[in-house]
């Protein structure tokens, strides 16, 4: 695909791989739509937010409804990556933060698809990126309620690209390893460090993906740091 001039929606893009996509995306010639709680620094006239906490699904709709509006109903890219954990014990973990991890991380993601899916359809083109984790490949102690949302993902990726590639629309869902954002605000055993990936080459990755041909469909990427921990020798 030919990122230039192509209209993208991203999700979450005050900080980390939504910000530094958003950025290499208005690079390659984009006209971006950040819709999210909060804004960021970009000053470029292809960028537009969009005030919109994605667990609401009214608040959802119109953002779409604002974005198909002001493109005559394009839409080309969808970045599914606002999202958020909460690690500890299971038993410690809050009716709140459940709802919280589901109802950012899954139901956003549904209902973002949903919003964007007959559009695609009908113009038989798009490409929807999700931001899922290696925590969706394998359980791990204390990630549980983040593991099980970012399993869901998977599912819901690894099924609807099957569904939508005769509408010539991909689905690529990307499962990173750890990445130095502010993501680790909430993990008390984790803080963010040099040996992570980096959020801007997270973000040059979403570009190689989408500069593919058109025949071409990442349907899952696994990312990841060489050395997590550091050298140990
Ligand atoms: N960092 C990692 O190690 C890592 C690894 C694997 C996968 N991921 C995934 O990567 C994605 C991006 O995370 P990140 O590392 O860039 O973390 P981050 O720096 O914390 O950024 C998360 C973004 O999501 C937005 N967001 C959260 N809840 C939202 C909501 N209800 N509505 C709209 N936007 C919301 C945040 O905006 P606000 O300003 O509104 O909070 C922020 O822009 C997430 O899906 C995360 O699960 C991260």
């Amino acid at each position: 695909m030919d990122i230039q001039n192509k209209i993208v929606v991203i999700t979450g893009v005050s900080k980390g791989i939504g910000y530094y996509t958003a950025k290499a995306l208005l690079e390659k010639g984009a006209i971006v739509f950040g819709l999210g709680r909060n804004n960021n620094d970009i000053e470029h006239l292809n960028f537009h937010f969009i005030n919109c906490d994605v667990r609401n699904f009214d608040l959802v709709e119109s953002a779409f409804k604002e974005v198909f509006l002001k493109t005559d109903n394009q839409i080309h890219i969808l970045l599914n990556n606002a999202g958020l954990g909460y690690f500890g014990f299971l038993e410690d973990t809050t009716l709140e933060q459940w709802h919280e991890i589901f109802e950012t991380n899954v139901n956003g993601v549904f209902y973002c698809c949903k919003m964007v899916l007959p559009v695609m359809k009908k113009n038989q083109y798009g490409h929807i990126i999700n931001i899922a984790s290696t925590a969706a490949l394998e359980g791990m102690p204390q990630v549980s309620v983040y593991c099980a949302s970012k399993w869901a993902l998977k599912g819901l990726s690894e099924s609807l690209y099957r569904e939508v590639r005769d509408f010539r629309i991909k689905v690529t869902c990307i499962y990173p390893g750890s990445i130095k954002t502010d993501f680790f605000r909430n993990s008390p055993n984790i803080k963010p460090h040099d040996y992570m990936l980096m959020p801007e080459d997270v973000a040059q990755n979403i570009i190689q993906i989408l500069n593919m041909p058109d025949n071409f469909h990442t349907t899952n990427l696994e990312i990841r740091p060489l050395q997590p921990k550091g050298p140990t020798k």
